[in-house]
């Protein structure tokens, strides 16, 4: 499958099978689609549905968050873990709304200098909320692309990592960015699993060349010890 039809074939299968009925995929804003990604980081979607609702409930805009107390928001994160995520986060409003007039930057560049969003988040939050060709590289799209590319290697390496980001920077279309992103994520969570990828269901089957192999679980390659 050439790069060109990489794209096609994920959204596709986005169109027939992808999440669309996520909280965080209405009512689309960098605000909603941050603090979805923030939660998003290091719990499951199951465990964050209800704090998310919650959470936009109390505090639905960005000036809101940057006026709340810093206890009110550790309060809303109470049962979600990872606390500097939450103080992160109440820094990060403060800023949008101190420099930026409340209004999130519109460049990868600038959204991964904001404390606790990374290059991937930031990917994440410029193609979902503003659908700009800008790749993620979270834990589920890594696994899809070191296993399409069998690419060989620990991706907490440098040179893997690198690999890995030019093969999303390469793969994702033009159109179409906040869909081909969720369904990245999705493709990951749902099918290119850890354990037990379907394959026969996966749209990327037919040249992906770990399936090719036969040797789906060798990739991405665990971390030396
Ligand atoms: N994990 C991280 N971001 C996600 C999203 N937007 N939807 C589902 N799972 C995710
Ligand atoms: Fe993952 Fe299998 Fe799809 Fe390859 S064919 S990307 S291993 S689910």
């Amino acid at each position: 499958m050439s790069p060109e039809a990489f794209g096609p074939a994920v959204l596709e299968w986005f169109d027939r099978h992808g999440r669309k009925d996520l909280p965080w995929q209405q009512d689309i804003t960098p605000y909603r689609v941050w603090v979805s990604e923030i939660m998003l980081q290091q719990t499951q979607v199951a465990t964050v549905l209800g704090y998310y609702e919650h959470f936009m409930a109390t505090l639905p805009t960005v000036q809101s968050l940057a006026g709340a107390p810093e206890d009110e928001v550790l309060h809303l994160w109470t049962g979600l873990g990872y606390y500097s995520r939450a103080r992160n986060l109440h820094k990060t409003a403060k800023i949008v709304v101190e420099q930026y007039a409340g209004e999130f930057p519109c460049s990868v560049e600038q959204l991964a200098e904001l404390p606790g969003i990374g290059r991937s988040t930031a990917g994440a939050i410029a193609s979902i909320a503003m659908n700009l060709r800008a790749p993620i590289l979270d834990g589920n799209v890594k696994r899809v692309l070191a296993r399409y590319l069998a690419i060989d290697g620990y991706p907490g390496e440098p040179k893997v990592a690198k690999r890995l980001w030019e093969a999303a920077e390469r793969f994702m279309p033009v159109a179409r960015a906040a869909h081909y992103t969720q369904a990245m994520m999705d493709l990951g969570a749902t099918l290119c699993t850890r354990s037990k990828p379907s394959c026969l269901l996966c749209p990327l089957q037919s040249s992906c060349q770990a399936h090719r192999l036969g040797r789906e679980t060798d990739f991405p390659t665990a971390k030396p010890r």
